[in-house]
């Protein structure tokens, strides 16, 4: 393999193309396995209190809580939205836990028929926690369900089939649905509605992981040093489950190599085997950015021009590197394609052509971001 943007005897350059990524196999990825899931259930802190992090969302849903714990009656329905990883989850399990209730926890893909959410809302006791995840996949005929009982604790349960159907209102005692979504955007207004508050989490500080692998470090009984805690942390792109997946790497690492504590070299040196670096990049996320700017003088070029490049479907380098390399200020999408910013260039080590202006809109030439085909271009490829 080449090294990364190395220059060849032709002039050209060579970018390191990184193998598919089937899924779930990146360290850094935000998505958790199903076996990861049972190992992070063991990791949730049960109480708002040892919750770090989302102070807003925190205090909000804090005095949420209390407020119905006095005045004895279910809280107003929860919806907690964001991207992978959050603490969706255990926010739901915090707010049975809180109020000290039982929870019932199912998907949206799993209520395929609206008969799958009556029967579970048939059997709902009063105060009851209703935790519905990925609530933006549910089927719409359970949806309109849904709407009614939430509103009115009602339910139409159909008897019968054709012509002789008939529709029997069930009430039902109050309750409280939890609705989690990586896509608010996607939940029908009606139904968005229909939950009085909402909290959406966002990245972590690096202060705030931090503070997770320290608690998460003592509850696995892995010896890991300050240092060595915030490497991890600053490398985990803002995301509680990839710090965790991260401590496990390194302290598996440690534990090879005869290493008690999990301090900083440990961490360097476990994170560069996985390919992660300084910032939490990932093989992928360099190689495209290594393309933008060795190949394409920082652009900006046209998605599949750029995956191609990779050796990557455009859609995994648009949902799997670009939304950190967007965020985190190395990428800029223009309407003519993605471009390099100099933080990039910066983070790569490269020195971005005079003329390049770092693919900042307005510091390149006139006219680079304006309208026409981003795939319109052919590879600049050597020799
Ligand atoms: N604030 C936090 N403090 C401690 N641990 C956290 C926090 N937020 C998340 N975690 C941990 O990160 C992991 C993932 O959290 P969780 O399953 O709640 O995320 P999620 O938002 O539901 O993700 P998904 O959208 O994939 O379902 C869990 O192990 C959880 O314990
Ligand atoms: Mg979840």
């Amino acid at each position: 393999m080449t090294g990364a943007g190395e220059g060849t005897t032709d002039g050209s350059y060579e970018v390191e193309v990184p193998e598919a990524y089937p899924d779930g196999e990146r360290v850094v990825d935000p998505s958790g396995s199903d076996e990861e899931r049972r190992i992070e259930a063991a990791l949730r802190p049960r109480r708002l209190a040892d919750f770090p992090g989302q102070g807003r969302v925190r205090d909000q849903l804090g005095l949420v809580l209390e407020a119905a714990r006095r005045r004895g009656s279910p809280p107003d329905h929860v919806l907690l939205s964001g991207p992978p990883g959050l603490g969706k989850t255990t926010l739901a399990m915090i707010i049975a836990g809180e109020l000290e209730q039982p929870i019932r926890i199912t998907s949206g893909p799993a209520i395929q028929h609206a008969g799958d959410l009556a029967a579970v809302l048939s059997s709902l006791v009063e105060g009851e926690v209703l935790f519905l995840d990925e609530i933006h996949r549910m089927s719409r005929p359970a949806e309109e369900m849904l709407y009614l009982a939430m509103e009115d604790f009602r339910v139409d349960v159909i008897v019968g089939k054709g012509p002789g159907a008939t529709a029997i209102p069930l009430e039902l005692p109050p309750f409280t649905v939890v609705g989690a979504t990586t896509r608010a955007g996607l939940l029908p207004a009606p139904l968005r509605d229909r939950f009085g508050f909402t909290g959406h989490l966002d990245y972590y500080a690096t202060e705030d992981l931090v503070t997770i692998l320290h608690r998460n470090a003592a509850l696995l009984e892995i010896e890991a040093d300050e240092p060595g805690i915030t490497q991890i942390a600053s490398r985990s792109r803002g995301t509680p489950r990839i710090a965790n997946r991260l401590l496990r790497r390194v302290r598996d690492w440690a534990q090879v190599h005869g290493q008690h504590v999990v301090d900083e070299a440990a961490a360097h040196q476990a994170l560069a085997l996985f390919d992660v670096d300084a910032l939490g990049l990932d093989r992928l996320d360099r190689a495209v950015l290594e393309a933008l700017c060795t190949r394409f003088r920082g652009g900006p070029v046209g998605l599949s021009t750029l995956a191609v490049a990779v050796g990557e479907e455009p859609d995994t380098v648009e949902t799997v590197a670009e939304p950190y390399l967007v965020r985190e200020g190395f990428m800029i999408r223009t309407p003519r394609g993605r471009a390099a910013s100099p933080s990039a260039w910066q983070h790569l080590g490269l020195t971005p052509p005079p003329e390049a202006g770092g693919g900042v809109p307005g510091h390149g030439t006139p006219g680079r971001f304006g309208g026409g085909d981003p795939d319109a271009g052919t590879l600049p490829l050597g020799g």
